[in-house]
């Protein structure tokens, strides 16, 4: 099969298409997916980098990506409640378990994939499972109560665009930082009650929120929490200090089968947009990891075999 792989770490230069023998037939508890794209996040460019060797060892040829949307081709003896056929979505922690999606076919445990919502092309649900399980986890974790204030940093970003539509959905009024004017509308369409425009954090209202979900790397937005609120960010090398009796906690995105599915049918049900970028073939992931590097880009990059 073919897939994008990495040899060495270092620019997107070095994401190559290649031959890999076909995925396993999977075992009891596992199903194989036919990809028909996988979303291109953060972390893969940091992946690619080397930014978490510490994390595991290198064995390449090492297959990137999280995001994975196609149809189940096999099921293991066990799996119940998914079939050849089905159009499923998943989230697989590359990261830890070395499982990635930019590859033609992929094994991956039953519990961790969820069918894809029907209402979208299956190409654009690849762009729900991290960005959407890491915004409902962050938002779990902040647990403000209904009616209270948040704020959301780099809110048109994939993160940040379906935190604030999970947020309002929540009950809470949103706030939205964006980095530009031209991003105003867009935060509003999402559901903000408010925009703040600026590169850092010093246009924000000082002490005017409940809580701040971090997803821009802006530690000094904490600022803008009041006494004793709450702040979760997603971006562990940029975690704000805590100060004036605010809490603050780091969220790392988990496999979540179930929380996927209940994302999904968030779509469905008209609630919750996906937003697409662009799609690009295997060979055009290199180019796809310069666009998002180079930042502005407004909606998921997908990666299609
Ligand atoms: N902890 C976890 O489990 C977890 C899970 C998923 C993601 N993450 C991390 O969360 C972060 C966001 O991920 P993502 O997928 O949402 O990325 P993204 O789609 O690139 O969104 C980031 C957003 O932040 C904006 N931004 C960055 N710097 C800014 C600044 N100085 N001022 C204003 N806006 C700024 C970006 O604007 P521009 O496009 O204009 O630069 C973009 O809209 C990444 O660091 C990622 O690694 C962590």
């Amino acid at each position: 099969m073919r897939a994008v792989v990495l040899t060495t770490y270092g620019g997107p230069e070095q994401l190559e298409v290649a031959d890999l023998p076909e995925p396993a037939v999977p075992d009891p508890d596992g199903v194989l997916i036919r990809t028909a794209a996988a979303a291109v996040n953060p972390v893969d460019l940091q992946t690619r980098a080397g930014l978490h060797s510490a994390h595991g060892a290198f064995h390449p040829p090492m297959v990137l990506g999280w995001d994975l949307a196609g149809t189940v081709i096999e099921v293991g003896d066990r799996v119940t409640g998914l079939g050849v056929g089905d159009r499923v979505v998943a989230m697989s922690a590359q990261m830890a378990t070395g499982r990635g999606t930019y590859a033609e076919t992929v094994a991956l445990p039953s519990g961790i994939v969820a069918p894809a919502p029907v209402s979208v092309p299956l190409t654009a649900a690849a762009g729900l499972p991290l960005a959407g399980l890491t915004a409902w986890q962050a938002l779990d974790a902040l647990a403000l109560p209904e009616g209270a204030t948040l704020l959301v940093t780099g809110a048109v970003g994939s993160v940040g665009g379906l935190a604030v539509q999970l947020a309002r959905l929540r009950g809470l009024t949103v706030v939205a930082h964006v980095r530009s004017v031209e991003d105003i509308e867009l935060a509003r369409a999402l559901g903000a009650a408010r925009v703040v425009v600026g590169e850092d954090a010093s246009a924000l209202p000082a002490g005017a929120v409940d809580g701040l979900l971090e997803t821009a790397g802006l530690p000094r937005a904490v600022a803008a929490v009041r006494d004793g609120g709450r702040v979760v960010s997603v971006v562990p090398t940029r975690v704000p200090e805590a100060e004036r009796g605010v809490q603050v906690a780091v969220s790392y995105v988990e496999q979540d089968g179930e929380g996927l599915a209940a994302l999904g049918a968030l779509v469905d049900r008209g609630e919750l947009e996906l937003r697409s970028a662009k799609e690009l073939g295997f060979e055009e992931a290199g180019e796809a990891h310069r666009l998002l590097e180079a930042g502005g880009v407004r909606g998921k990059l997908l990666l299609l075999p």
